[in-house]
């Protein structure tokens, strides 16, 4: 076995109980002993504007830091209105921008969505959909998808349920043994 993986996590929402957040939360006490996790607020990042990419504001340098400095990525995502959110869509484009410089390119990455009856799972697709074109590699499976995800969180705002932690687990021990199997880690 060689270094600890190192995964960069983001994505939740930007309201203060936001369960998806909490998902990655979880992520935190669920990270394989070969892996380790550090979650990047994106809350700090402003609507994108293609003029100031030369010199973009500092909240998005962290986050490309970040993301270039990370073996792999971890995205959990809300859905709304059947899509990725605005501000999570945004992010993203930050950061894939010079494409030149993009910072997804090569990146091992895997998603993980909460929402309604279907689990966020239409955002989670459309959001795959945006890692193809950015040249990612992502994670097929397991397909972490939260249905009814406001019942499977406890009164502390935590994870509680225990089939969600399972599958979280599950995820990221899928995300180390698929980094390293692509040699990047
Ligand atoms: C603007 C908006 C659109 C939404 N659209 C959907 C949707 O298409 N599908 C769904 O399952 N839930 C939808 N929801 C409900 C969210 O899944 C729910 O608010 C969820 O808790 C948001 O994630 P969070 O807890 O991380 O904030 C929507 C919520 C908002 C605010």
């Amino acid at each position: 076995m060689g270094n600890k993986i190192s995964i960069l996590g983001f994505g939740g929402s930007l309201r203060e109980g936001s369960y998806t957040r909490a998902m990655l939360n979880a992520a935190k006490y669920l990270v394989p002993q070969d892996a380790e996790i550090e979650i990047f607020d994106i809350k700090d990042i402003p609507v994108f504007n293609e003029d100031l990419l030369p010199d973009p504001p500092q909240a998005v340098k962290s986050f490309r830091e970040k993301i270039k400095g990370a073996d792999a990525i971890l995205v959990s995502t809300p859905e709304y209105n059947y899509s990725v959110p605005g501000y999570l869509k945004n992010a993203i484009d930050w950061v894939s921008r010079p494409y030149s410089d993009n910072a997804f390119d090569d990146k091992p990455v895997a998603i993980m969505s909460g929402g309604g009856m279907l689990g966020g799972s239409r955002a989670q697709y459309h959001l795959r959909q945006v890692f193809v074109f950015l040249n990612a590699h992502l994670l097929n499976k397991p397909e972490v998808i939260v249905p009814f995800m406001q019942q499977k969180i406890g009164e502390d705002g935590t994870v509680a349920d225990e089939h969600t932690r399972e599958k979280i687990g599950e995820l990221l021990v899928a995300l180390v043994a698929w980094t390293r199997r692509i040699g990047r880690g």
